[in-house]
């Protein structure tokens, strides 16, 4: 049986991706960031759910659930970096960074960066981007500027798709790693708190990670950036793609996972 670790699988396009990835037969590793909503998603899923706890803007958390998940599990197939945040009551973490940064792009970087020792080399990492991205002021990744939620997301979505893609050119022999815009406004609590309409149908971004996890012809596709919204593999913003910023977005992410001991 598979194993795949799913971020932020309590609610929204990642807690029906969970759903149906259970019924196709795979091990889910479900992550939430809320105890009674991990056991509730627990007792409603029909197949194998493993709950694991950790607060994402908390990366001291998001390395001991790590340091977990590789004492207790030899193989993922993939790692589903799906959680993520728009609005917050309260937008700077405890290290004194936007917690959009935190949660959409420093943890799931972590995540990887730390699992990637058990992931199978013909699996996948899916990282769960937006057609909302905006060129990073990197100063504002390391340390907290008041910013708009939208600019701050944008950025740190952006700031995903790239080290996405350069993770990917990494990995000569490892696994495959795709970012992904699940499809633009669709019926989650991020949509209605943050735009005040319904969305579209759940299925069509929970449909999209099922896809690329599962469909070898698509999870094969490393590097690329898939944009549900065009329904196909195409182009993220210009920025992603310059290489030089890459280089200096992966020196700021790595001297702030180095830090977490002493955090
Ligand atoms: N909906 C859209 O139209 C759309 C469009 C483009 C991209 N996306 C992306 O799709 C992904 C899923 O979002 P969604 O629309 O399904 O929104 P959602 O329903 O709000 O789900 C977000 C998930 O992330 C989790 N999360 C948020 N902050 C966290 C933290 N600090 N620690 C741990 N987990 C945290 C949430 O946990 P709780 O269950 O505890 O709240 C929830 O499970 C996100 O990355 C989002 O940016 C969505």
């Amino acid at each position: 049986m598979k194993t795949i670790l799913i971020t932020g699988a309590t609610d929204g396009i990642g807690q029906l991706a969970t759903q149906k990835l259970a019924v196709l037969g795979y091990r889910i590793l479900a992550h939430g960031r809320d105890q009674q909503k991990l056991e509730s998603l627990t007792e409603t899923t029909v197949g194998q759910i493993e709950p694991w706890l950790a607060d994402l803007a908390n990366l001291s958390d998001v390395r001991g659930m790590c340091r977990q998940i590789l004492q207790q599990h030899e193989c993922l197939y993939a790692v589903v970096n799906n959680a993520g945040v728009l609005k917050a009551p309260v937008t700077q973490t405890l290290t004194n960074r936007d917690i959009r940064f935190e949660v959409n792009t420093i943890a799931p970087y972590l995540i990887t960066r730390k699992l990637l020792p058990i992931i199978d080399t013909q699996g996948v990492i899916l990282n769960v981007s937006s057609a909302a991205q905006a060129p990073v002021d990197l100063d504002a990744l390391e340390q907290f500027r008041a910013m708009g939620d939208m600019e701050a997301y944008a950025q740190s979505k952006l700031a995903m798709t790239a080290w996405s893609r350069y993770v990917a050119n990494e990995l000569t022999n490892g696994p495959s790693v795709i970012s992904v815009n699940p499809g633009s406004l669709l019926a989650t609590k991020m949509v209605k708190e943050g735009f005040g309409i319904e969305g579209k149908d759940l299925n069509i971004g929970a449909d999209i990670l099922v896809r690329l996890v599962t469909d070898p012809s698509d999870s094969k596709r490393t590097g690329e950036y898939f944009d549900n919204d065009a329904g196909d593999f195409g182009s993220p913003h210009s920025a992603v793609v310059d290489d030089a910023f890459g280089r200096r977005l992966i020196a700021s992410l790595d001297s702030i996972i180095h830090q977490i001991g002493s955090e």
